[in-house]
């Protein structure tokens, strides 16, 4: 089975990015839809993000979670994405609209590689990433984040219910501007991810495919890992259909 190395990444988000993309118009959307729940979700949590606030933001993508932020709340946001395509985007936005945001390209699960500040105000995983990785790589992710936080900050994560909820199983029709589908072909049992075939069909008649690890979360088991990793307040609620677990260092 592929893991999801920089060429499956490229494959995926230039066939499926679009709701990820700050060039496209899902993602122009998803940016106005976002600072909306932001707002939402920090009021219920009692966080205060203001212009002196440092945001980091992993599996950044473009950065539309970020914008989120800083267009709210002027806070500084440093991003942290593995294609350097991507991160690109996003700094072309950042510029343009001239906002505190900046992106580290690199791999997430290797943070303490990558950063050298600390007292970060909030850490975000947002927009469903973590199918991209595996238990013990979010253990050790939601470790690093902890020595990077500020004392009393929060880290969250936002995903689907896929260890049991049917919503992406058998086949899903993905987002873009292809008719692109994604087929279930197997559960893994010992490493948590469902085997999946990416189907994009082309105008020419042509199918372009790729086979890739779909790796299942659930409330309880992002509650456990923030836990064992000495978290506390931990909390999960449900926002606009999907999970959000928010863990306070
Ligand atoms: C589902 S997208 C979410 C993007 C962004 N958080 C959002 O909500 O718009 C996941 C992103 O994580 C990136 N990614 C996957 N594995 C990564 C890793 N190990 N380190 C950094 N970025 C990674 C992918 O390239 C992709 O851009």
């Amino acid at each position: 089975m592929n893991k999801w190395d920089e060429k499956l990444l490229e494959f995926w988000y230039t066939r499926v990015g679009s709701p990820f993309d700050i060039t496209k118009d899902l993602g122009v959307l998803r940016l106005e839809l976002l600072k909306h729940r932001f707002q939402r979700i920090l009021n219920k949590l009692k966080v205060k993000l203001t212009q002196e606030s440092k945001v980091l933001s992993l599996f950044a993508g473009t950065g539309i979670d970020a914008f989120a932020l800083a267009e709210s709340y002027g806070c500084r946001v440093v991003c942290v994405e593995k294609l350097e395509k991507l991160a690109k985007k996003g700094e072309k936005y950042a510029r343009r609209n001239k906002l505190n945001v900046e992106f580290i390209v690199g791999d997430a699960r290797r943070l303490l590689d990558l950063i050298d500040e600390k007292d970060f105000n909030l850490a975000l995983l947002w927009g469903n990433s973590v199918p991209h990785i595996d238990i013990y790589e979010l253990d050790s992710t939601a470790s690093q984040v902890l020595d990077l936080l500020a004392d009393s900050a929060p880290f969250l994560i936002e995903y689907f219910e896929s260890t049991y909820s049917r919503e992406y199983r058998p086949v899903v029709a993905e987002f873009d501007k292809y008719p692109t589908v994604s087929i279930h072909l197997d559960f893994n049992p010992m490493k948590g991810f469902a085997e999946r075939l990416l189907l994009v069909f082309k105008e020419s008649g042509l199918c372009e495919y790729i086979k890739y690890p779909y790796y299942t979360w659930s409330p309880w088991i992002i509650e456990y890992v923030f836990r064992k990793n000495g978290y506390r307040d931990v909390v999960t609620f449900i926002d606009e259909g999907a999970y959000v677990t928010a863990a306070f260092r």
